[in-house]
């Protein structure tokens, strides 16, 4: 702990904050208010087509699915962003300057979804950007408990239609027992997974939304990684269970050195 207060303190100068302190689509959702979701982010192509959410949970760091890794020279992120189409004066488009995929990730079984996008510079908190919250370590999601999942995704499994401003929908948490149960994914689900959707369908994620948050209690429990089809019946969206990562993340950040407690 002295090693790290006093690396802190050296690094101070960088205003970042301590760690210490710390492909989908949106179906049947909304329009939110304008830049009320302000932690989500759109990775883009460099010529700039949305591929891919994600969280910012430092001033440098980005939380996404491991499935959204395109290369590091092939990605750009943008922050305060809320219309695709229009050029709002609130966004900041930087690159990423380290693609951190979960060193277990395997992308048959789709187990450890999850990756860190270490920022080229910091995001300016503003009006427009902020910080997302993670949960603890090994804090389950309440079985049934709303969540809210946000994306650029499809609206739509079939039309493939791609709204231009950010999109959201509230899904309750499924049980890991009928998530996996032969009904919907029969086996598939492993521990670091999470299960969120109505049992009739019509409200999820969708293609485009991968990599995006699932938020519950205000934390980001979930990252968008898989399903079958977009808010079929009996097939929930599948994310990545994020408190299983806790430790993982705050390992992998503090290891770069560079982030720092301002109290
Ligand atoms: C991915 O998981 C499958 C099924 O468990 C396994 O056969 C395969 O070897 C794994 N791939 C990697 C790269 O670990
Ligand atoms: C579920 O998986 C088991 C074992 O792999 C298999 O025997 C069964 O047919 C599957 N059930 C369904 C409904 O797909
Ligand atoms: C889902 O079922 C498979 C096959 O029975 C099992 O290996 C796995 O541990 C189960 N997942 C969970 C989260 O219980």
């Amino acid at each position: 702990m002295e090693l790290l207060s006093l690396l802190c303190a050296l690094l101070n100068v960088l205003a970042v904050n301590c760690l210490d302190a710390a492909q989908e689509r949106i179906v049947g959702g909304y329009a939110p208010v304008p830049h009320s979701i302000k932690y989500i982010v759109s990775i883009q192509t460099t010529d700039r087509q949305h591929f891919c959410g994600g969280s910012l949970i430092n001033k440098y760091w980005v939380i996404t699915a491991a499935h959204c890794n395109r290369g590091l020279n092939n990605m750009v992120i943008i922050a305060g962003d809320y219309s695709l189409s229009i050029y709002e004066g609130t966004e900041q488009e930087i690159t990423p300057h380290l693609l951190i995929p979960h060193p277990g990730y395997n992308s048959s079984t789709n187990d450890h979804d999850i990756m860190l996008i270490k920022l080229r510079a910091p995001v300016y908190l503003d009006g427009y950007v902020s910080i997302a919250l993670l949960p603890r370590q090994g804090a389950p999601a309440a079985e049934g408990g709303l969540c809210r999942v946000s994306g650029w995704g499809y609206t739509s499994s079939v039309g493939q239609q791609i709204p231009s401003t950010l999109r959201t929908v509230t899904v309750p948490v499924v049980s890991a027992e009928r998530c996996n149960g032969s009904g919907a994914y029969n086996g598939s689900i492993t521990d670091n997974m999470l299960c969120a959707g109505y049992t009739a369908g019509g409200k999820d994620a969708c293609e485009g939304d991968s990599g995006g948050p699932l938020v519950c209690e205000g934390r980001v429990y979930g990252v968008v990684s898989w399903g079958r089809g977009c808010a079929e019946a009996q097939y929930p969206g599948v994310y990545t269970a994020v408190s299983r990562y806790r430790r993982w993340i705050d390992n992998t950040i503090f290891s770069y050195y560079s982030r720092c407690s301002n109290g």
